[in-house]
């Protein structure tokens, strides 16, 4: 009998030497913990679909800032439900609106907890899309058009605001054409040379949003943001929208959803050096849970595997509801 001349196994026979031959591992320093502030007081809501996260008024937000803190994560991303809405989403740059209140508490908490602040309009605009929106009726029906150049003006108010509030990341959202642009340049003016752009430079149409808009309360009210938001059918498209943003000036580049798309996080990361970020999103967040819930998956296995898979993918650091969960993991190993 022949024996086979190369043995895979040999490297697998023990935990040991697993962990020697091991090529991605994920680091508390990788996470990133999305925040919901609202407006309001003493309200600690849970999001009915997303179990496990929550809205926070600003005088219940400590604890949980707190624990994010001691377990070492390094950075939250804030997103705001403010007190009233409006057709420009002026609740997003008002000086005293939810995340820049937000952002100046926890700033004053955690110095050194770095603070990235989500710069869009569709969480502070009554038609719920990501910018300016010219309305119009056909046959009945309310439509709107999201115009883009007029949307960047307002988008680099909000960013220099957050700026000003203390956040230490700017992250955009909004998928407006020159928006990296827009917001550098209005952050140098101001004097904020010195804040990063975190680019959602790939951001795909997709319906793995859908708890999130419940959460943030942002669903537009009519149409979709497909206009403005990326085909999950391209890949060539992906790069293209990466490479206008290191253009433009974008510190870091970022995949949005992450799961359906680790392919585009592989593309990117082999085509551009800039530090990357996958956005593990709301769906993927609340279909883990859910079977978890059911007894149907092992949830820390689960959560485990697909962060690794994302770093194994090319990402450098990962938005995840699951960071404060990750993190206490992490901790027991
Ligand atoms: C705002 C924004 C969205 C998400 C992050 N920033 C919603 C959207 O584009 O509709 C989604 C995050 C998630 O699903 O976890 N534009």
């Amino acid at each position: 009998m022949s024996f086979p001349i190369v043995r895979h196994r040999r490297l697998r026979r023990t935990a040991a030497i697993r962990s020697m031959v091991r090529e991605n591992v994920l680091h508390v320093e990788d996470l990133i913990q999305p925040i919901f502030v609202a407006h309001g007081s003493g309200i600690k809501n849970e999001i009915s679909s997303m179990p496990g996260v929550y809205h926070f008024s600003l005088d219940t937000l400590k604890p949980e800032v707190d624990e994010i803190a001691a377990l070492g994560i390094p950075a939250v991303l804030l997103f705001g439900i403010p007190e009233s809405k409006d057709e420009v989403g002026s609740s997003g740059f008002d000086e005293q609106g939810i995340v820049q209140e937000a952002t100046r508490l926890i700033k004053s908490w955690y110095p050194d907890l770095m603070v990235i602040a989500d710069t869009c309009l569709c969480e502070f605009t009554d038609h719920g899309h990501c910018g300016m929106v010219h309305t119009y009726e056909r046959e009945g029906q309310l439509c709107g058009d999201v115009m883009n150049d007029e949307s960047l003006e307002l988008l680099a108010r909000t960013a220099v605001s957050q700026a000003k509030a203390g956040a230490d990341i700017i992250a955009p959202s909004n998928m407006m054409d020159g928006f990296v642009q827009a917001i550098r340049s209005a952050l140098d003016e101001e004097g904020f040379e010195h804040i990063p752009i975190m680019s959602y430079s790939v951001k795909y149409a997709s319906a793995f949003y859908g708890p999130f808009r419940e959460a943030a309360d942002s669903a537009p009210q009519f149409g979709d943001r497909k206009t403005y938001q990326m085909d999950p059918a391209n890949s060539r498209e992906a790069l293209r929208e990466a490479e206008t943003d290191v253009l433009e000036g974008a510190d870091m580049l970022m995949v949005k959803p992450g799961l359906a798309y680790l392919d585009i996080v592989r593309q990117l990361r082999d085509q551009f050096d800039l530090p990357l970020v996958v956005y593990n999103v709301s769906g993927e967040y609340s279909m883990v849970k859910a079977a978890s819930m059911q007894g149907w998956i092992d949830e820390k296995a689960i959560v485990m595997e697909k962060l690794t898979g994302m770093k194994r993918a090319g990402a450098d650091m990962i938005i995840t509801y699951f960071s404060k969960q990750a993190a206490g993991w992490l901790r027991q190993r």
